[in-house]
């Protein structure tokens, strides 16, 4: 294959635009789409499918109230370090508000009553409580150095979710009370994980482990009581779920929600099952005789789905397929189980690729996170490595989630251990399956951490590492990061510092044997470059062969179609060179 060849599958991959759905109000839907290369926030009128674009490279939008004209959204004013302006949109008039009083910071959360907006971010020091009028004034409410994200807003009361009791193993939620500013913590068991509540009439809907496996329970607010949420079907009973992906209320006061088992998700509102094609659903979105949703499998971007509630009959709303010769290359996925070192079972990802045989070239693909998973659902990177002719394994090793609350815990206080461990036992799965024949491993932001510390601590596994906006040096990344990821490194490693340098690359330099390709983002405030170009420093003296790409005007998240571009090419002909 020429470069030219290569370059044409990340191009077709990475430009067919994804869409998905935010929400639905004034007979329009509000979404976002790379349609044109970045990402947009748009709407579209149901009636007359007239498109409107609201605000190129927006960074999040908070829910949408059905019948308010109001829509907040966040931009990042720094070229990828993840400093933030809020903004309010009004679909009455058109108009863009910027949100003043808040001085660019990291917002990490962003929800809406109808009436007033409530807003999360951090700085430097502290994690900070925001309430935001749709005139765009805002007033800060509360501030503490401690993690929690506001999920919902009810009038005088903001709902959200942290770790306000210092355990590392268990997050409760909050609720504070606009008129007294009193920040009260809740939960209904010690030790149990609770996370997004959504309030409607003084109820508060959330997941909780108290009882067990994840479930969803209510809470009035009135008087602190549990009673169990109540549906008008009952499909979901007896279905077998891991966790909840995402659930709210609609409008009248039904529930929808969105349940995960082995990458794939099933969707209920009001407790009756809604059919759709198998894969990943992300969101839901009911607009009155039609429900909207994003979804997406492993082998199809993210498009919205429309479902007709009366029929059943699912239609794409908006979404673009991949040209059919990419699409023919990217062949099935299918869903396997591995035992790691210590017997514990691995959730994994296999997908072969179409164009070569087996043994072949295969890249372990790890993910980031580590608080996250590889589903049944659209990646980028997964689909360029298969086009490209490589299979590809992606573990989702302890600590991953979708696959119950005490699997997710099991890297707290061990990351780059038992984790790492399952990534080896991945390597070992796919050359015991006569899958592989070389082996690259591959991962970004946390699984660019995996990478680094792989090819150190286990370096005759692999023949190459492709390393993108890793992690070598956890001491320094913690003098360098902001509060909020400040105290997501003390909850990762739960308050066990001396294992900041046990479990970084730094440590172990030496040890690399393997070709080592680098990719990281100048501007990103997550995973910042200074302490890689001080390990690449230190490759350089010890004669190690690496490459270093470093990608200006870029930060941490990869938001731009060009951005992927700059980052798969190099790793793509890295790849080629070493394992073909
Ligand atoms: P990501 O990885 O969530 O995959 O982007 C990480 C990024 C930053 C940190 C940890 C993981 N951190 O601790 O700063």
């Amino acid at each position: 294959m020429s470069y030219l060849d290569k370059l044409k599958i990340i191009e077709e991959i990475v430009k067919t635009p994804l869409f998905s759905v935010v929400g639905f109000t004034l007979d329009k839907i509000i979404y976002v789409s790379t349609i044109e290369g970045r990402r947009s926030l748009w709407l579209v009128d149901i009636e007359n499918k007239e498109r409107v674009k609201i605000a190129d490279d927006i960074s999040s939008v908070s829910n949408i109230v059905e019948g308010s004209p109001y829509i907040m959204y966040s931009k990042d004013v720094t070229k990828g370090k993840e400093q933030h302006k809020a903004f309010i949109f009004s679909i009455d008039d058109f108009e863009n508000f910027e949100v003043n009083a808040i001085t660019p910071r990291r917002i990490t959360s962003m929800c809406f009553d109808g009436e007033n907006f409530a807003l999360s971010s951090s700085t430097e020091r502290t994690l900070d409580l925001w309430l935001v009028k749709p005139d765009a004034t805002a007033e800060r409410l509360y501030e503490a150095n401690k993690l929690f994200f506001a999920v919902d807003i009810e009038k005088d009361k903001i709902v959200g979710q942290g770790i306000l009791k210092g355990n590392p193993r268990s997050q409760e939620l909050f609720i504070f009370d606009i008129n007294t500013s009193e920040f009260d913590v809740y939960t209904p068991k010690e030790g149990s994980t609770n996370k997004n509540p959504k309030i409607h009439d003084g109820l508060v809907l959330f997941a909780t482990t108290a009882f067990g496996k994840e479930k969803l329970v209510l809470m009035n607010m009135r008087n602190w009581e549990l009673q169990e949420p109540k549906m008008s079907y009952d499909d979901y009973k007896g279905v077998e779920f891991s966790e909840y992906i995402n659930f709210d209320w609609d409008l009248s006061g039904k529930i929808w929600f969105i349940a995960v088992r082995n990458g794939r998700t099933k969707i209920f509102y009001d407790g009756k099952l809604i059919d759709l094609p198998e894969g990943f659903v992300n969101n839901f979105v009911p607009a009155g005789d039609k429900h909207f949703v994003t979804w997406s499998s492993l082998t199809s971007p993210h498009k919205i789905l429309v479902i007709d509630s009366k029929s059943g009959e699912v239609k794409t709303f908006l979404g673009e397929e991949l040209p059919a010769e990419t699409k023919n290359r990217l062949g099935k996925s299918k869903f396997i189980t591995y035992k790691s070192f210590d017997e514990l079972e691995i959730p994994t990802f296999v997908i072969e690729s179409e164009k070569i045989s087996k043994p072949g070239p295969t890249i372990i693909y790890v993910h980031g996170g580590p608080w996250a998973s590889v589903n049944d659902s659209w990646n980028r990177m997964i689909a360029v490595l298969v086009a490209s002719g490589y299979h590809v394994v992606a573990p989702n090793f302890r600590g991953s989630t979708g696959y119950g609350d005490e699997f997710r815990k099991l890297d707290i206080g061990d990351p780059g251990g038992g984790d790492l461990m399952d990534v080896v036992y991945a390597a070992k799965w796919a050359k015991e399956n006569n899958l592989a024949s070389k082996i690259a491993i591959m991962g970004y932001s946390y699984g660019g951490y995996m990478t680094y510390l792989a090819t150190v601590l286990e370096p005759d596994i692999w023949d190459a590492g492709v390393a993108g906006a890793g992690i070598t040096d956890w001491e320094e990344l913690y003098d360098l990061s902001d509060a909020l990821f400040k105290q997501f490194i003390n909850l990762l490693f739960a308050g066990r510092k001396e294992l900041l340098v046990e479990r970084s690359a730094k440590s172990y330099t030496e040890n690399l044997k393997v070709p080592l390709c680098i990719i990281h983002p100048q501007n990103d405030s997550r995973t910042p470059l200074k302490p890689v170009l001080k390990y690449v420093l230190n490759l350089l003296e010890l004669g190690k062969t690496f490459e270093l790409h470093v990608i200006p005007n870029m930060g941490h998240l990869v938001v731009k179609v060009e951005d992927a571009v700059r980052i798969l090419f190099p790793a793509t002909i890295f790849l080629n060179k070493i394992l073909k």
